[in-house]
């Protein structure tokens, strides 16, 4: 797939370096500094390149969003015409300190976003883990080791309305090593972002460290 990265920090970074090195081609965008958009695509690899927002959206299967709330609708204007193009969210809406959610309960960020680009398909997905785990995921889950887990991979939840969207969503999930979980329709979003800041409590908050995936295992039911 062609997957443009809108917004190259740790999430568009780590998750675009992903993406090529599973053989996608890739088009970093959005960062303060061009050199850094080049050192990433020659990091990622030969399928990756850097580019403008709209070099990004221009000819993109999928786009992943990967900014700061605030900074949304700047990041937007600068792809330009998304009509029809499938936006993979993993921004959450925060406010300006990232200490809570501006869109809770009666809405989410995904839904806003949504009708911010009412003709583009968007998938709300990766918000739920810490840019922290990507890589030991994708390499775990390519080295064939499994040793955590029963051998199961961590889960990742993904929700949105369009059906061809939600398969590219679930595509690039299963391609970074997660086991993706179709949470349900956009709105669902309202319950997946407030889990995120639950798990970032976790990853930064606890003892642990911040590399840190989730798993849901479903058991046989009993009486
Ligand atoms: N980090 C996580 O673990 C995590 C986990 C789950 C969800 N999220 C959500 O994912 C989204 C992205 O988070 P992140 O941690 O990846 O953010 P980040 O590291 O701050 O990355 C944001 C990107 O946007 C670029 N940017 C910001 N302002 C810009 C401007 N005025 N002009 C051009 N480029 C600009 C940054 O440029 P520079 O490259 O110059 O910095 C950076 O590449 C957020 O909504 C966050 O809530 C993050």
């Amino acid at each position: 797939m062609r997957i443009g990265i809108l917004g190259s920090g740790l999430m568009g970074g780590k998750l675009g370096t992903i993406f090529a090195r599973a053989g996608h081609e890739v088009v970093f965008s959005y960062s303060h500094s061009k050199a850094k958009l080049e050192r990433l695509a020659r990091e990622a690899g030969s399928g990756a390149r850097a580019g403008t927002p709209a070099d990004a959206a221009k000819d993109a299967d999928a786009l992943l969003l990967a900014v700061h709330w605030s900074r949304v609708d700047d990041v937007l204007k600068k792809a330009s015409d998304l009509a029809g193009k499938v936006i993979i969210s993993c921004s959450l809406p925060m406010n300006a300190d990232d200490t809570g959610l501006v869109v809770a309960h009666k809405s989410s960020g995904a839904e806003k976003l949504a009708k911010k680009i009412p003709k583009a398909r968007v998938v709300s997905a990766f918000s739920t883990v810490p840019s922290e785990v990507l890589f030991s995921v994708f390499e775990r889950a390519g080295s064939g080791r499994r040793e955590a887990g029963n051998g199961k991979r961590p889960s990742l939840v993904y929700c949105g309305e369009n059906a061809r969207a939600k398969k590219v969503a679930a595509q690039l999930i299963s391609d970074v090593g997660f086991e993706p979980v179709d949470a349900g329709p956009l709105r669902i979003a309202r319950y997946t972002e407030p889990f995120a800041l639950l798990v970032a409590q976790l990853a930064y908050e606890g003892d642990r460290g911040p590399a840190l995936a989730y798993r849901f295992e479903w058991f046989e039911e009993r009486d």
